[in-house]
């Protein structure tokens, strides 16, 4: 009997039996609506079909994916299709029936750092190039042993930082030096509109793969979710005898030794001049970038450190558990730097390139790799077109920032999120404002396949409004 139905924005549709073992025999594939209007789509992008793939392959829990062919794209499919190593395809009738191995979903999302740290130095770090790791030139799997050294017999080398709300530990080598923080998923605590709680960690990480794919233009640590052996953290009941509850997975990042602390306990001068001399205009520009492009709802001075013996000091953007909500609840960016005078001034050449080859469909990838949900994907396309499109119409910091964080008490929707509601009207999307108790109005969307993962025509639509916003705006 068939339980359960998972469907792909659209396109795609896969069946699963009851007891997860294996697929359902091709004969006895139950067609959904969905599937059978794709039947009629002859055009299948070929760029669609990879990330259908790609999601299929790595996130998703279904075993059989059936796509609906003609003759005409029966090759072209094929071939796409033999490209990802671990799917399997037969064509049957008019429609090619993909299966996939068994992945271990599990090897791919974390590091088991205790286990992995039995193998010695040399099978650690060769393990971790074979990984996702090997990304950033070696420095996240450095960070990681440096982290694997502590596992063992070191039960001082998980220390509780207070500052924070949710649990967040510095990790130290046995001879006292600072190597890493550590923050478990199961001890976040944020509230925000379009993120979980738990979900904290995978952005922590999130943040440097897209930040570090780009050069490591804004400078965010290294981070990479791992599984550590801990005895002493928040989560573990003193009366708990059991050492399974002592794994705990979450956000590993650098330790970043910074003698002056966080911004948080210097107040920015108000003039352009003293503020650079504090901080360089650059230095500001950069972490403001990192956080348009995410749609950070946590960019307070606390999670800023700064970095240097005198100024003008560099910035450590840090704390990304609270980036990339899902697209239909923009309302919670938090954008302190809105308030530094360095935001005012234009960008830099460097900073127009920089923002001109950023390229949005690439860093999907990198984030659907990750697990990232994909209403949260869009965010970040949302976000890159405004950036790029703002910045060719010679918009500020300042003025992006401002498009997209709420005024005032947060109550009335932010230029963008207006803009959004042009987008939907303009392309037949329902959607909804609501007033809450509080007098904060809100967008609702209704969860279904096309809101997960707005249609095209709805980005074509919101680059259209914007663009007729920046000609109209001064
Ligand atoms: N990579 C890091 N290097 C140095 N200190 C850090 C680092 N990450 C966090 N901290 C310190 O720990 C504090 C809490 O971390 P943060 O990530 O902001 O957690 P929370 O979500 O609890 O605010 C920070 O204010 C900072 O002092
Ligand atoms: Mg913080």
């Amino acid at each position: 009997m068939v339980t359960k139905c998972t469907y792909f924005n659209g396109l795609i549709g896969a069946l699963k039996k009851k007891d997860n073992s294996q697929a359902i025999t091709p004969n006895k594939v139950v067609l959904n609506p969905l599937v059978q209007q794709v039947a009629i789509l002859n055009e299948l992008e070929e760029m669609t079909l990879k990330e259908e793939l790609y999601i299929f392959e790595q996130q998703c829990q279904v075993t059989l994916l059936r796509i609906p062919i003609s003759t005409k794209q029966q090759k072209q499919i094929e071939e796409i299709v033999s490209q990802f190593a671990s799917l399997s395809y037969e064509v049957l009738d008019n429609q090619i029936l993909i299966t996939k191995g068994n992945i271990s979903q599990e090897a791919e999302v974390f590091v088991n750092v205790p286990q992995l740290a039995t193998q010695g130095h040399d099978a650690f770090i060769s393990y971790l190039r074979q990984d996702r790791m090997d990304s950033s030139g070696g420095q996240r799997s450095d960070m990681l042993w440096d982290v694997a050294e502590t596992q063992n017999n070191n039960e001082d080398a998980f220390d509780a930082v207070n500052e924070g709300e949710g649990g967040v530990y510095a990790v130290s080598s046995l001879s006292g030096k600072k190597v890493a923080m550590f923050k478990p998923a199961e001890e976040e605590v944020f509230v925000r509109e379009g993120l979980k709680a738990g979900e904290g960690a995978v952005r922590e990480e999130a943040a440097y793969v897209i930040d570090s794919a780009n050069g490591s233009f804004s400078g965010v640590p290294p981070t990479a979710v791992a599984q550590l052996y801990m005895t002493n953290s928040k989560s573990i009941k003193p009366s708990s005898k059991s050492t399974a509850s002592h794994f705990k997975l979450g956000a590993v990042q650098r330790f970043m030794n910074s003698r002056m602390g966080s911004l948080d306990d210097f107040g920015m001068p108000h003039s352009t001049e003293k503020a650079s001399q504090f901080v360089s205009v650059d230095q500001v520009h950069r972490v403001g970038i990192l956080d348009i492009r995410l749609f950070n709802t946590d960019r307070h001075p606390g999670n800023i450190l700064l970095l240097g013996d005198s100024p003008p000091y560099s910035l450590v953007p840090i704390d990304h558990g609270c980036i990339l909500p899902s697209w239909d609840h923009l309302s919670e960016a938090r954008l302190d730097w809105l308030s530094y005078p360095q935001a005012h001034v234009p960008f830099s050449t460097q900073t127009i390139e920089y923002i001109n080859h950023l390229n949005p469909t690439e860093d999907a990838r990198r984030l659907r790799r990750l697990g990232i949900r994909e209403e949260c994907i869009t965010t970040l396309r949302i976000c890159t077109m405004v950036l790029q499109e703002a910045t060719k119409a010679g918009k500020t910091l300042h003025w992006i920032g401002s498009l997209l964080q709420r005024e005032g008490c947060f109550e009335v929707p932010s230029a963008l999120e207006n803009l959004i509601c042009q987008a939907c009207d303009a392309c037949n999307m329902p959607y909804s404002l609501r007033k809450c108790d509080t007098g904060e109005i809100k967008f609702l969307v209704e969860q279904g396949i096309l809101s997960r993962r707005p249609p095209d025509v709805f980005h074509d639509c919101l680059k259209r409004v914007l663009i007729n916003y920046l000609n109209s705006s001064t």
